[in-house]
């Protein structure tokens, strides 16, 4: 979602919904305004894109010198006019806008309800308002101090009062939150493109600090859980100026969507684990699913169902769950499974994957097996997608949206729901070995630093794309959870470099493909599975006996692999068990950077859409 807040002379609807236009690539599916003047503050929002918002501000009359917006991607409730921000509490006294997810509002939701609050919306936004309004004292600074104290999650939170039209407070923890500096003026907002019309001086907030924005002056101060809200002391912050220009400050500096998605995945992974993995690392925990405990136990197949790169996390899960739940899987893409006759019994659970939420033939698919009368789990990304209405049970991928039409922060993300299913299964079905969990569990929980150090191999991922921008065409090998991921890594590169890619379980190398195989194809080699390290080493051997260009991928440590390769990424090390999220990492990089060389429209690769919605 995007964020916007404004305190100065200028039209504040003007700035705050010039501030959204340039966020709108951030959520779209609602957005919303509250400006306080004449002791009051007034409120406009609207389901659907900014445009509509726009209309509605024409006819309503809002004003005043200062206010606070936002554009919503949904996260806890469907789009609509009630669940858009601004929030407000039962007196209309504070009006809110937050990014982020609140973890334990359920359980404030209801102490305040017992107290007589009333809520109009579905989302975990409203109760932090109605929060604050139950501990307001008169001091504002000290409540929303008390309130952030209160409520856990991730959030970057915006709150404007009525009684204290001088100044905005702005809160962040986990969720990005600048201040822009003006003369006489200043702004809020989640993203450095909504202010960079008007300043380029900003203070990037960190995090679990609080800003008191006024029209003259920011104090900054650092927010835990021994903070004296009666004693606050400032911190004194650096000034960071913005040098970038206003397309790539919408790309957060990077230069392409894609790459700005390559880079969010720590943090997109982070999201999706966020309040399901115990934090005493024992077990997961699916509150959404609405299961019955027969249900669950009597599950006796699983079929996945999806398209393109959701189609490939459907095979790492079905791995995954095969393993953890000992409940055989079959995966299919969907435009196949839909017109077949899919074997199936009264308790099989079908599960799609789908980021978008959109697919036809994947909504098809989901369509047909609620008709027969079977459970429907969705995986998406998109809260109030179809799928999501649809399907009977939703696990939500908190990846954000995804711009890049090539996925990767989306299949990421989809990989660590399915873990988090796979193991639930057992676990609930108490076919989860011990040892297993111990590490796949504590391995999730490693998994965000994992792949941000695995960011680090992009200098030698760049120099082979670049060495390698003629290729005609390209191998990714790999053996087990290693193929799975070298149909991603080959998709990827197919998509947006256009370089023919192929992917091959490497022991079937010899059975016909080895014949395209001459000196110096390219080859990728996954080797992250241990137990099928030696066989994988023996396919290698057969390709660089053909005298290809090989490019190793393995565990940190491993000094064997090098002696048989021609460059090697090495992956920090972690379980083989997650490896498919360590390891598809440079394979994106390999795609973007040879993209890149190739002078491609990287975001926006000819002939592809983001979400098929037709046959
Ligand atoms: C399109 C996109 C792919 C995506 C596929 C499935 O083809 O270009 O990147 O994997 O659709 O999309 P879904 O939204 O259902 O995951």
């Amino acid at each position: 979602c995007g964020i916007v807040g404004y305190i100065g002379p200028r039209h504040v609807k003007d700035v705050v919904v010039g501030g959204l236009r340039k966020l709108e690539y951030r959520g779209y599916d609602s957005a919303g305004i509250a400006t306080l003047g004449n002791d009051q503050i007034s409120v406009v929002k609207s389901v659907g894109r900014l445009a509509n918002l726009e209309d509605k501000l024409v006819s309503e009359s809002i004003e005043g010198q200062i206010g606070i917006g936002h554009t919503r991607w949904a996260t806890h409730g469907r789009p609509s006019d009630e669940n858009a921000h601004p929030h407000q509490d039962c007196q209309g006294q504070f009006a809110i806008v937050h990014n982020g997810i609140i973890e334990n509002y359920v359980q404030i939701r209801e102490e305040l309800m017992q107290k007589g609050h009333t809520f109009k919306s579905e989302t975990d936004t409203e109760v932090i308002v109605h929060l604050i309004e139950d501990m307001y004292d008169g001091n504002f600074e000290a409540t929303i101090v008390a309130a952030s104290k209160r409520i856990r999650g991730a959030y970057a939170l915006v709150v404007l009062a009525k009684n204290h039209p001088d100044r905005l407070i702005a809160v962040r923890k986990s969720s990005p939150l600048i201040v822009g500096l003006g003369e006489g003026e200043n702004f809020v907002a989640s993203d450095i493109p909504a202010i960079l019309e008007y300043t380029r001086d900003v203070y990037v907030l960190d995090d679990g600090e609080m800003a008191v924005v006024r029209r003259d002056s920011v104090d900054c101060y650092p927010l835990n859980e021994k903070t004296d809200p009666a004693h606050l002391v400032p911190v004194q912050k650096d000034v960071y100026k913005v040098t970038w220009d206003a397309v790539s400050a919408e790309r957060g500096g990077f230069e392409h969507f894609m790459l700005k998605e390559i880079h969010e995945q720590p943090r997109a992974i982070t999201d999706t684990l966020r309040g399901r993995l115990a934090e005493d690392l024992s077990s997961v925990h699916l509150n959404e699913l609405s299961w019955t405990e027969d249900f669950l136990q009597s599950i006796d197949r699983i079929h996945i169902v999806a398209c393109g790169t959701s189609w490939h996390a459907g095979l790492v899960g079905k791995a995954a769950i095969e393993r953890f739940a000992k409940i055989p899987v079959e995966v299919e893409v969907a435009s196949e499974y839909r017109y077949r006759d899919p074997l199936y019994s009264p308790n099989t659970l079908v599960i799609v994957i789908t980021q978008s939420g959109e697919t036809a033939d994947t909504l098809a698919a989901l369509r047909d097996s609620k008709q027969k009368g079977l459970r429907v789990l969705a995986i998406t990304n998109v809260v109030g997608s179809s799928a999501a209405r649809e399907a009977d049970d939703v696990l939500i991928t908190w990846a954000g949206p995804e711009i890049a039409v090539a996925s990767t922060k989306a299949y990421t993300t989809q990989l660590v729901a399915l873990y988090l299913l796979a193991v639930y299964l057992g676990q609930e079905r108490g076919t989860l070995a011990e040892a297993d969990r111990n590490e796949v569990l504590n391995a999730l929980a490693k998994l965000p630093t994992v792949a941000e150090k695995v960011l680090d191999s992009a200098p030698l991922i760049e120099k082979f794309a670049l060495d390698y921008q003629d290729a005609r065409d390209t191998f990714f090998i790999g053996r087990g959870l290693d193929h799975a991921v070298s149909l991603e890594g080959a998709l990827k590169l197919k998509e947006i470099s256009y370089i023919h890619a192929e992917s091959y379980a490497a022991g079937e190398l010899k059975h016909g493909t080895l014949a395209l195989i001459t000196e110096g194809v390219p080859v990728i080699a996954l080797a992250t599975q241990t137990e099928l390290y030696e066989k994988t080493l023996s396919n290698i051997k057969e390709v660089k006996a053909r005298d290809a260009f090989v490019l190793g991928v393995t565990w940190a440590g491993d000094e064997e692999l090098q002696k048989s390769v021609d460059e090697v990424i090495y992956l920090p090390k972690t379980s083989p068990l997650v490896a498919p999220i360590a390891a598809v990492v440079p394979l994106q990089l390999l795609a973007y950077y040879a993209a890149v060389v190739r002078g491609n429209d990287v975001d926006k690769p000819r002939n592809l859409a983001k979400s098929v919605t037709v046959e």
